[in-house]
């Protein structure tokens, strides 16, 4: 068991050996949050870190203290996890401690919130603490799950109106997190469509700072997700803090530093545009919130959240599956398709070692281009005269699994849906729709827009045998309001329009079990831990450039795993930046990842498309490591001018390794060089090949662990040095976009 109970302190500890929490009941009855982060003995009461002889504020207002669930007007002015607004309008209420349950396992959370799960009761022990505020007859539980393997603890909030007057719920926040000091930075993960999650990195400082999303999803522009770094804190060692939300609506994740220097984080939905009326007997639960910490680095923080989203928040046969390499035709094409060249580029994707053909955009209604058809999800039969079902087929008999892609949750104004029910496009009556990419957004609050969606839907797919579904959503939310909700539960409207993306989902993942589900939305806009839970892969986002995707996946890994992030070679000049990266750099960065082409190889050289052959070979023979490896970020692609990269995956056991080294430009006259790389065995020896491209590798040679991981890996002058090479190695090496991949065995015996 990894939850003690002291009746006498009233405390509770969560400990696995790797992190602890310690809560305790204050004497008022609030729950105080005593320690939470590194271990600690399980045993001594930790009352101690909390305040001595907690009695309310009186005198002390805006005393420091430590709460597991802060709320307004009692004091506390920094900012709430909860604020419900009773029936006579104010704001006040004042859980007390109840009772709790410590339960093995981890129970569900209800209806359809994602969350992680146990697939063994042993696998994470769950304590429930009921509170209560008499007055408005409001009861919440608040739920905190330790895993055994993993310095995470899960946690949401459970509220119900046990019979007193209507309440609203004005702010829910899953988890909040009160931390003694300020001596942090906050990482955020930052951008724009084709520019998603980069690190934002900066130290904390008095008052709110953090980042959210008001756009209906979880957004290309910020992350539901953020890092506490202790300032010297690195990839390979120091204090840190992961946190994740799994929710793909709007969020809010921030941190807060009060006037005493303690830091406050909260994550959760978004309170703004929100308000959940509950009724006498009505409930709300938030989403779960995952909190990692470690002392041992940025990297062995998301190597915890890698390991619990991949399997325990990832669901379905595709979880721990080898993840197919695939060819898209979006950037080969386009909408500029039709079934012979379809074929044509699935044969040479099989010819190259592809497994699967992803059919993108373009296939339904009359979609020619992106102003017309979307919600009219049957098969345009001038460009598939033998329907989706007669191009599965053809595909699948080359060897190939077959992929789609849907945007179901969009109509075009332009469509039979949309001239039949207008009325199912997102809108306030009596005020224009906003239109974005000439796409409106359907009414996923309304469950009859759901159902006919599913029909739909699943009779497309149903009517072919397909491998695979990119499920797309390209545009936010603009006039949010729904009709099917009484004007004072508008405030519902976001939060519901997300559980019926997640209905939907769940229809097609439990009607098609078989498929493998990739989620996409202009790229990257919905890449968050809640969508892990039906889609294991996101297409990680439409910048397919592979110096742009070096920072890309580098801040996309901090919370989300490899096998994950869609990462495709796409052609060049690459269609978002222009650039001429080589043919084997683009292949090297998407390999970080769940690989796959995404070009017109009926338009390659064969000189490329033998090197592609080679490419697919490389990364098929060690996918296992690409996709389910540990994976350690080594060197910034964010640092100094960014001209370098260096990261690797490892397998568990240390026994095998691929490092990745990049370098954008060249420079004349190198300073030498050495990558210390991590995540192996001091003890053993290893077979180190190194392959400058994807011809033939240099020659093997031997090096011990314990010298790659303090000497490190010889990038400059290159370990061997290349046959030919002058003594600096400048004969092989020069050139713009080089990419070198180091494969590390273990020797045996
Ligand atoms: C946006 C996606 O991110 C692209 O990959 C592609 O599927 C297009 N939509 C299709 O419209």
């Amino acid at each position: 068991m990894t939850i003690a109970w002291n009746p006498e302190t009233q405390e509770w500890h969560l400990h696995n050996g790797r992190t602890s929490w310690v809560l305790g009941v204050l004497p008022n009855g609030w729950i105080g949050l005593l320690h939470a982060g590194a271990p600690l003995a399980v045993g001594p009461s930790y009352a101690h870190l909390g305040p001595s002889d907690f009695a309310g504020f009186d005198n002390r207002v805006g005393e420091p203290v430590a709460l597991a669930l802060p709320v307004p007007g009692l004091g506390d002015f920094r900012v709430p996890g909860l604020v419900v607004e009773a029936a006579d309008g104010s704001q006040v209420v004042e859980p007390r401690y109840v009772t709790h349950r410590i339960l093995p396992g981890k129970p569900p959370l209800p209806g359809l919130l994602p969350g992680t799960y146990v697939e063994d009761d042993a696998e994470a022990d769950t304590l429930e603490i009921d509170l209560r505020d008499e007055p408005t007859g409001l009861a919440i539980t608040l739920t905190l799950s330790i895993f055994r393997d993993q310095p995470i603890v899960a946690r949401s909030v459970h509220l119900k109106n046990f019979g007193g007057a209507k309440v609203v719920v004005r702010t829910a926040m899953s988890a909040t997190l009160d931390l003694p000091d300020d001596d942090w930075n906050l990482l955020t993960f930052s951008g724009a469509w084709a520019r998603e999650r980069f690190p934002v990195d900066r130290p904390l400082v008095p008052g709110r700072q953090g980042v959210g999303s008001l756009r209906g999803g979880s957004g290309n522009e910020h992350n539901p997700s953020l890092v506490l770094r202790r300032p010297a804190t690195t990839e390979a060692a120091g204090d840190c803090w992961g946190i994740v939300l799994a929710w793909s609506g709007n969020f809010l994740a921030e941190a807060e530093v009060g006037p005493f220097g303690t830091t406050r984080v909260r994550i959760g939905v978004h309170p703004d545009q929100f308000a959940w009326p509950l009724e006498a007997g009505e409930s709300f639960t938030t989403p779960e919130a995952l909190l990692a910490w470690t002392d041992a680095g940025l990297s062995a923080m998301s190597e915890s959240l890698h390991e619990l989203l991949r399997h325990r928040m990832a669901r379905g046969p595709w979880r721990d599956a080898p993840r197919p390499v695939l060819l898209n035709n979006w950037e080969g094409t386009y909408f500029d398709f039709d079934h012979d060249r379809i074929v044509a580029m699935a044969r040479a994707a099989k010819d190259m070692g592809m497994e699967l053909f992803v059919l993108d955009d373009g296939w339904f209604g009359r979609r020619d281009s992106d102003d017309r058809s979307l919600g009219d999800w049957v098969v345009d039969r001038r460009k598939l005269p033998h329907g989706l079902d007669g191009l599965a087929r053809e595909v699948k008999s080359l060897g190939l699994g077959f992929g789609v892609w849907i945007e179901p949750e969009m109509v075009n104004p332009d469509s039979d849906l949309f001239r039949a029910h207008p009325d199912w496009a997102i809108g306030v009556p009596g005020r224009k729709r906003t239109e974005s990419r000439q796409q409106l957004v359907l009414d996923f609050a309304n469950p009859v827009v759901v159902e006919h969606i599913a029909s739909a839907i699943i009779e497309a797919i149903a009517s072919a045998p397909i491998d695979y579904i990119k499920w797309d959503w390209n545009r936010f939310i603009t006039e949010p309001f729904t009709p099917t909700l009484p004007p004072e539960r508008q405030g519902e409207f976001f939060y519901r329009y997300n559980l019926g993306m997640y209905e939907l989902y769940e229809r097609l993942t439990t009607r098609f079990p078989h498929i493998l589900f990739e989620s996409c939305a202009s790229g990257g806009a919905r890449f968050d831990a809640g969508i892990l839970a039906w889609a294991p892969q996101a297409w990680t986002s439409d910048d397919t450039d592979a110096v742009e995707r070096l920072k890309i996946q580098w801040g996309t890994s901090f919370a989300y795993p490899l096998s994950s992030m869609g990462a495709h070679v796409s052609a060049v000049p690459n269609h978002q930046t222009g650039r001429l990266a080589s043919l084997d750099f683009r292949a090297a960065v998407a390999m970080f990842g769940a690989f796959g082409y995404e070009l017109n190889p009926t338009a390659m050289s064969e000189d490329d498309l033998a090197t592609v052959r080679r490419q697919v070979a490389f990364y098929t023979e060690r996918r296992d490591l690409f996709q389910y490896g540990r994976f350690l970020r080594l060197r910034s692609p964010f640092d100094g001018d960014g001209n370098e990269t260096a990261w690797m995956v490892a397998s568990p056991d240390a026994s095998r390794a691929v490092v990745a080294h990049y370098r954008v430009l060249h420079r004349p006259w190198p300073h030498r060089d050495r990558l210390v790389v991590r995540g192996l065995d001091p003890a053993a020896r290893y077979a180190v090949t190194c392959w400058d491209g994807f011809g033939a590798p240099m020659p093997t040679v031997e090096r011990g662990g314990d010298e790659l991981m303090t000497v490190g890996l010889g990038i400059e002058p290159p370990d061997p040095m290349p046959a030919g090479a002058d003594a600096d190695g400048h004969r092989e090496v020069r050139g713009d976009f080089r990419a070198r991949l180091f494969d590390l065995r273990k020797v045996e015996g």
